[in-house]
């Protein structure tokens, strides 16, 4: 699967990409991402990317030429690439979201707006609108680094058990909290591992395990 991020800072994704399961993704050719840099698409010598908001108002807007020329140029490398924006006025992102993008295997192209919001035409340019929570961030960055990162782990060859994505919480969108869990040492400044864990009874533990979501 492509992953193509247009971002004004393409430099904030690398050191989260090349962590762990995320560049293991990489690394076995199941995802490729690439980092777009939407500067390049600038207008004139200033590479100018903003601008004032028709009507008044505080801050500027990213202008609709450079970012509809930078999904041009990610289309161009992924024709049938779905393209996200992540935006606080989209549509609330969810497990199932997740679970949809990673099986239905098409590259995603995700535009990562910043400073005050976009010319909502580019919205034309735009299969689906996400936020990722109740709350404001200053940019797309982090959520698209989160809607990447939930997607990757579930494409097959990802996760270490092939079972684990299924058996944790968020199962589908029911915040269903995940059993508690130990490792070694058993006792930890008197706190004891519950002695049902230990006994290696499993169908003694799958009660255990289950009584407690
Ligand atoms: Cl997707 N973008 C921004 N800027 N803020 C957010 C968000 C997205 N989701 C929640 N807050």
């Amino acid at each position: 699967m492509k992953i193509q991020i247009v971002s004004l800072f393409p430099n904030v994704f690398e050191p989260y990409f090349a962590a762990s399961m995320l560049w293991k993704a990489q690394d076995k050719g199941i995802v490729e991402y690439s980092l777009i840099d939407l500067r390049r698409y600038g207008l004139g010598t200033r590479r100018t990317v903003d601008d004032t908001p028709y009507g008044g108002g505080d801050g500027m807007l990213l202008k609709p030429e450079p970012i509809i020329a930078a999904i041009e140029y990610a289309k161009s490398n992924d024709q049938d690439a779905l393209v996200l924006l992540p935006t606080p006025r989209g549509k609330i992102y969810k497990q199932s979201d997740a679970k949809r993008l990673a099986k239905g295997g098409r590259g995603l192209i995700i535009v990562c707006a910043r400073y005050e919001g976009y010319d909502e035409r580019v919205t034309s340019w735009v299969d689906e609108q996400v936020c990722i929570g109740n709350y404001v961030l200053t940019g797309g960055e982090l959520p698209a680094m989160i809607i990447t990162d939930s997607i990757v782990r579930l494409l097959p060859g990802v996760l270490g058990g092939a079972a684990s994505a299924d058996i944790e919480s968020f199962q589908d969108d029911d915040v269903s909290i995940e059993f508690a869990q130990y490792t070694r040492p058993s006792e930890f400044r008197g706190m004891k591992v519950p002695e049902v864990l230990q006994n290696g009874n499993h169908a003694e533990i799958d009660k255990w395990r289950n009584r407690q979501k």
